[in-house]
């Protein structure tokens, strides 16, 4: 049988990963979320003391191997989740993304994971290069003030705090970044679905687009 694939892409903040490591639950087929690859290469190259800025830097990206575990990343066999999402890597990551360099050596690894397994892929360019024939493309949305009140809660609950202002404005810096690269920008497919989460709750989202996927 074909394997299965489901495009999430939108900005960050929008529910993606929430939505569709529920999604991919609900259907019993893997989650990979590839904004966590871009911030494990960033998470590396600051650890390594890499200028981040240059484009030839990352030819490290080759030796690493990406595994995921029930949705969580391992890095050479080494849970990442939690150090990939500091506020340093996180706000380096969108400079990382923007390398062509970066982003040829990931979407590579994102496609050969995708090869013979169906799963449910989140990021910024899915629908759009990663996997443009996926059969199910959403493109999720929501304003900066509520994609900001997320992520101020994600923090809260690590027992991290943070300006609810500097997040909103933080946030449109990356929507920014992330909109207005060369490559590989985010920009919604034109088959993809677009939702805007802020409407609905997780729960409801999570069983609407497992209706549409099991309906087919
Ligand atoms: O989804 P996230 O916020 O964890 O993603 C981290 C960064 O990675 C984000 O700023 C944009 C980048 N990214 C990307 O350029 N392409 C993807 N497919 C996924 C993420």
């Amino acid at each position: 049988m074909e394997p299965i694939h489901i495009a999430i892409d939108g900005p960050a903040g929008a529910g993606k990963s929430t939505i569709a490591k529920g999604l991919a639950q609900a259907l019993n087929i893997i989650h990979l979320d590839t904004g966590a690859m871009y911030r494990a290469v960033t998470h590396q190259a600051l650890q390594l003391g890499l200028d981040l800025s240059d484009p030839e830097a990352y030819g490290f990206i080759e030796t690493l191997d990406f595994t995921f575990k029930e949705g969580e990343l391992f890095l050479n066999q080494v849970n990442v989740e939690t150090s990939i999402r500091n506020q340093t890597t996180t706000q380096n990551v969108s400079l990382v993304a923007s390398h062509k360099s970066v982003r040829d050596a990931l979407v590579k690894r994102q496609q050969a994971i995708a090869l013979n397994q169906s799963l449910v892929m989140d990021g910024r360019d899915i629908g759009t290069v990663v996997l443009p024939k996926a059969p199910f493309k959403f493109f999720l949305t929501a304003d900066p003030k509520t994609r900001a009140l997320r992520r101020q809660q994600e923090l809260l609950k690590k027992g991290e705090s943070a300006d609810l202002n500097f997040l909103i404005e933080d946030i449109k810096r990356r929507d920014d970044l992330d909109s207005n690269r060369l490559l590989n920008p985010l920009k919604k497919a034109p088959d993809a679905l677009e939702i805007d989460t802020a409407q609905y709750s997780i729960i409801e989202l999570i069983q609407y687009l497992t209706q549409i996927v099991k309906e087919g």
